[in-house]
């Protein structure tokens, strides 16, 4: 059995898949009984140099002879208006789909779906979420039998990389971007990785397989780490936290939270010491308790691995006559709902001067909103700035208990009209129960 396959878009991930699909066919033949041709790669241009040298008789400038000579059409080209456009054209005309562009799912994946659904055909995405790990699949199948509870992720290395260098490194955020773009690992414009954004497609993914829906993606609470202070990352490390990107996705009742930030977590736990470029995601299913998966989540190879097993699974269904099966998008008939204002743990830095009635001050604020203090650190040795009378200026820092997000920023904002408190309020979410 033969199975023909195209790809549009031979950049970083396209050369993997080609050298992929080229160097171990044999070995694909030999497990799967299948053998998956590479018929055609378009790329705009040739000229450029690749890791890996494409035959010169699978090379085009042109999608279209990619559609028509494949049943399976891969994308890797990567953003929005040209890749929906290759996307809906290779759907109606009855081929399969695999992507590995998490920013078109998260921003038109119901359209592609549908799509797909209506012509019944399959649309491949495991490479869409944590590069090479395999985790798509693995919340699909292998958890399927699952009320899935909670999934923390660190997808995004380049931010991971970041985080990593000003905790093990004492560098600053500018230092350590500027190491991460010496070193390949960042964009030289980075701000869907710093900003938040990546990881927040990426969660918009694994939110609407476990949750069966499609939620806002505008809605999604999402922070970066760009103004990240290596004070801060200093302080959390006196006090038991790392502090990394997350992406959280929970479902309690009928209300799912969905949100990437700073967040600190105790620095013996698993995902604290996921660190430089690497990725991990722990899912937590009501039966199968706390999973994790670990690997890389992006680069040419780990990448193309995750490409080759939609192009895989796809063909084992084209095999078995069935020409695949769409995954089915918004299977959740319940009314459940988003919330953003979730119940979580901070750490909440003020500068303050160094003298009586600050901590009561602001105590008094933060118990008017119900929100209990678990610990205070007060660093008098770490005196910055000088207050609006001179004076000097320390960090004060107050861990709390659980309490509502929404409460915590009604008292942030009532606690920086205080005359005693200096500037902007560092607020960073604390999670104790990722592993
Ligand atoms: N890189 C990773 O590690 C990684 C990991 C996970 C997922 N992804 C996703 O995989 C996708 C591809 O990423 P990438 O890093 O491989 O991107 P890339 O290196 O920029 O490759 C994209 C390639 O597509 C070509 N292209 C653009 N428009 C085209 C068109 N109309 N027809 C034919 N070719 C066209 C580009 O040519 P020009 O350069 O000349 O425009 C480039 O060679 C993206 O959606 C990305 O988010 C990447």
């Amino acid at each position: 059995m033969k199975v023909k396959v195209g790809i549009v878009g031979c950049g970083t991930v396209g050369t993997g898949t080609v050298k992929l699909l080229l160097d171990n066919r044999s070995l694909i033949r030999k497990k799967m009984g299948i053998d998956i041709e590479l018929v055609k790669v378009a790329d705009k241009d040739w000229n450029r140099r690749r890791e890996f040298e494409v035959p010169e008789h699978l090379k085009t400038t042109d999608y279209k002879e990619v559609i028509e000579s494949s049943q399976i059409v891969v994308e890797l080209v990567g953003g929005i208006d040209f890749a929906f456009k290759l996307m809906k054209e290779s759907i109606e005309t009855g081929r399969c789909v695999v992507t590995a562009n998490k920013h078109l799912l998260a921003k038109k994946g119901n359209e592609i779906f549908g799509m797909a659904g209506e012509k019944g055909v399959s649309v491949g995405f495991e490479a869409s979420v944590g590069g090479g790990i395999p985790v798509i699949k693995a919340l699909r199948e292998g958890l399927v039998g699952n009320e899935i509870k909670a999934i923390y992720g660190i997808l995004n290395g380049t931010t991971n990389y970041i985080l990593t260098r000003m905790f093990e490194g004492n560098v600053n955020f500018k230092e350590a971007l500027k190491e991460a773009q010496e070193k390949g690992y960042a964009e030289a414009d980075p701000s869907l990785d710093i900003d938040g954004w990546d990881t927040a497609h990426k969660i918009a993914i694994l939110a609407w397989i476990a949750y069966g829906r499609f939620f806002n993606f505008d809605d999604i609470l999402v922070e970066g780490i760009s103004n990240i202070d290596r004070l801060d990352v200093e302080l959390g490390k006196d006090l038991g936290y790392t502090l990394k990107l997350l992406a959280i996705a929970k479902k309690m009742n009928n209300s799912v939270e969905i949100r990437v930030h700073p967040t600190f977590l105790p620095s013996e736990d698993a995902l604290a010491k996921v660190s430089s470029v690497y990725n991990a995601v722990m899912i937590e299913g009501d039966f199968v308790g706390k999973t994790m998966y670990y690997g890389k989540g992006a680069g040419s190879l780990p990448t193309a691995s995750a490409v080759v097993s939609d192009i895989v699974d796809i063909a084992r269904k084209i095999k078995e006559g069935t020409n695949g099966e769409s995954f089915i998008p918004n299977w959740e008939d319940k009314d459940i709902h988003f919330t953003n204002n979730f119940y979580s743990r901070y750490y909440l830095r003020f500068n303050v001067p160094d003298k009586t009635g600050v901590l009561a001050a602001i105590s008094k604020v933060l118990a008017d909103f119900n929100i209990s203090i678990a610990s205070v650190l007060q660093k008098e040795k770490v005196c910055r700035i000088a207050g609006k009378e001179g004076e000097p200026i320390i960090p004060l820092v107050i861990l709390t208990h659980k309490a509502y997000e929404y409460d915590i920023k009604k008292a942030v904002e009532e606690i920086e009209r205080l005359p005693v408190v200096e500037g902007k309020t560092i607020l960073i979410r604390v999670e104790e129960e990722a592993y």
